[in-house]
């Protein structure tokens, strides 16, 4: 698979060699039927939507709740209803985190149990929703190879427990967590627990099913998928999302609103206050048909090449330290090397043209529990190549070299 000439800015010289970018993770770049679709969005569309008698907010309307459907069938959802645009990933945890902190479904005492792999995203709105209910925040420890600790999430489980979060895909790690056993045993042990899936690394790498997947919300940023930032989509059960009560207030939101009573609007729009990020949502949906088009079984078979390429490659290197499993990993790859900081290596790896990103990842447990304060992560998405390993590799090896 080579799509690198689908992304423009991967064109970017620095000095005399062409970029090999290996942050991915953290936002990956934007396919030219991306940044042609906003572009035609903005000449050819742009109006506000679901208020407007004229043509173009009745395009702008159909466009924009096609795009829900488009956002739907990437998931496998059951309903459009089940779709939240929100503003990212953290924005779409926070909104389940508040509206249950609303809800007085969670009471003091409960237990959250969040996997010690957890990005901030999904760690802090869970601790603020312990400060307002007085529920308790559990960690799930990893194993010694740092996977899921399956035996001690087992342990935790008890009737207190009401809600489960946690990564599919460990941004610091690479981990793939084992997410049907995760929520089997969850039900199991208490059928209404609810399971919150973060999705921010495995949307785009892997087919999703929501509907296979069992769990009760599952949240992604679109512009980790190649769309847009101030993107992103809460998938919740509709059964639940009719439950929670709303958010924010404001338009859209309402059915009628006086100043003795406000009634609320049906899913998903009693969770979309406010004008949407109309053209990112439908720019969103243009990048997951661009993925759509690649196709997730190859996207997936060319990522894990890559991945274990890096892998045998770093593993090479002495002093180098690949952390998590070699096997059973999304398209990431954190290494430590003891003498060496994460950043001075960082450093020198963006001076060789390669892009990777370096600190705690938004992981500062993760990295406490780890004895560690950072990592140095390459990874990949769709536009990657093998030369892009293997420069990766070189720059790596020239660097240690003189770190070391
Ligand atoms: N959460 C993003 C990352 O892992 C920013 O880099």
């Amino acid at each position: 698979m080579d799509c690198r000439a689908d992304f423009p800015i991967l064109a970017t010289r620095i000095g005399k060699r062409p970029l090999v970018y290996l942050d991915n993770a953290a936002t990956t770049q934007k396919p030219t039927a991306v940044l042609e679709a906003e572009m035609r969005y903005y000449e050819q569309v742009n109006s506000n939507i679901h208020r407007g008698a004229h043509y173009l907010s009745r395009l702008a309307t159909e466009e924009h709740e096609q795009a829900r459907a488009t956002v739907a069938g990437f998931l496998n959802a059951a309903s459009d209803k089940e779709i939240v645009f929100t503003s990212g990933c953290t924005a779409a945890i926070n909104l389940v985190a508040q509206t249950l902190a609303l809800s007085g479904m969670v009471h003091p005492g409960d237990e959250i149990l969040v996997s010690t792999d957890a990005h901030h995203s999904n760690i802090v709105p869970w601790q603020m929703l312990c400060q307002r209910t007085g529920a308790l925040l559990r960690p799930v420890p990893l194993t010694p190879e740092l996977t899921f600790d399956m035996a001690a999430y087992e342990s935790l489980l008890s009737p207190k427990t009401r809600i489960v979060a946690f990564p599919y895909i460990s941004n610091a790690l690479g981990v793939v967590n084992p997410a049907a056993s995760i929520i089997a045993a969850a039900r199991r042990n208490r059928p209404d627990t609810l399971v919150l899936v973060d999705g921010a690394q495995s949307t785009g790498h892997q087919l999703i099913d929501v509907q296979a997947l069992d769990a009760d919300f599952y949240t992604f940023s679109g512009h980790k998928v190649y769309g847009p930032t101030g993107t992103g989509v809460l998938w919740g059960r509709q059964a639940m999302l009719e439950l929670l009560p709303p958010w924010m207030g404001g338009g859209e939101m309402i059915r009628e609103v006086s100043f003795d009573r406000t009634t609320y609007n049906d899913l998903p729009f009693k969770y979309e206050a406010g004008t949407p990020n109309i053209c990112g949502n439908i720019v969103l949906a243009e990048a997951l048909k661009y993925v759509q088009k690649v196709g997730i079984p190859a996207i997936e078979a060319h990522e894990q090449k890559l991945t274990a390429m890096l892998c045998d490659g770093l593993s090479a290197m002495p002093g180098v330290r690949i952390l998590g499993p070699k096997l059973g990993r999304g398209a990431l790859v954190s290494i430590v090397v003891p003498t060496v900081h994460h950043y001075d290596l960082g450093t020198l790896l963006d001076q060789m043209g390669v892009a990777v990103r370096t600190g705690h990842h938004c992981c500062q447990p993760l990295m406490l529990a780890l004895g560690i304060t950072g990592t140095t992560r390459y990874s990949f998405s769709l536009c990657n190549t093998e030369e892009d390993v293997r420069r990766a590799l070189d720059a790596t090896e020239r660097a240690l070299a003189m770190l070391q």
